[in-house]
């Protein structure tokens, strides 16, 4: 009954790509000990990989796509809106996926126990969100920009300012994760996170683009960051 039912399911398409982050990438250092040492074992799909379990069916609370609205008062920092769409190799939409951001504040630490960075915290900013895609794809978030932070991964190591985005699609295998970057940050060129993307087009996509479409006046910027699932445009994950 199982093998009938997967005979009608299709696998989800693997990617292999020079757009995609390489396992092992000795100037980002963490990847030494993480990356895999032998040959890569291909699994299938099966009928549970593929149809479940399911995310994103929970209602989203109103200001979880809204970070400076989670608390009392405002947290400290340049607001900004980020919005974009999730769009799949062809160019379409993909609706009603769960979206999953989180970052440092402004200040460029971490509400986390693990962040020992003398930098303040900030009452009124917790750094995570979630929203879900529309029927065109699209998303929107309000928060403030995060700050450069260190990282030990080398001497006088900074991580550029950055965002970090989680997609959930229907199952467990088709979870992507990746980091948005701004414009203009002298520090792109010199962070090996993104530099272990072997492709200088596809590093270009984990840039966003000032948006004037979404630039409120006398509120805000807008930056705007459109997530590639598939082809020649896909967007790096695993970053
Ligand atoms: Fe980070």
């Amino acid at each position: 009954m199982v093998n009938n039912q997967f005979a009608m399911v299709r696998p989800y398409e693997r990617t292999v790509s020079r757009s995609q982050p390489e396992y092992h990438y000795p100037g980002y250092r963490a990847t030494v000990r993480r990356a895999p040492s032998k040959p890569l074992i291909v699994l299938p799909h099966t009928l549970s990989e593929i149809t479940g379990p399911l995310f994103g069916h929970e209602d989203t609370a109103e200001t979880d796509n809204d970070l400076t609205r989670q608390h009392k008062g405002e947290p400290l920092g340049e607001r900004i809106i980020v919005s974009g769409r999730v769009l799949d190799g062809n160019g379409r939409p993909i609706p009603n996926t769960l979206i999953e951001l989180w970052q440092a504040n402004a200040a460029g630490r971490y509400f986390h126990n693990t962040d020992d960075h003398r930098a303040p915290l900030d009452p009124n900013f917790t750094g995570a969100g979630r929203t879900k895609t529309g029927s065109d794809g699209s998303y929107r978030f309000v928060t403030v920009k995060p700050g450069a932070y260190p990282w030990r991964n080398h001497d006088n190591a900074w991580r550029p300012a950055h965002l970090h985005f989680s997609l959930f699609g229907p199952a467990f295998v088709t979870r992507l994760v990746t980091q948005m970057y701004f414009p203009g940050d002298p520090l792109i060129p010199f962070d090996p996170i993104l530099q272990s993307v072997p492709d200088e087009k596809a590093r270009q996509r984990l840039i966003s683009q000032f948006d004037w479409n979404t630039t409120q006046p006398e509120w805000c910027l807008g930056f705007r960051f459109d997530i590639i699932l598939r082809g020649r445009e896909q967007t790096p994950f695993g970053t």
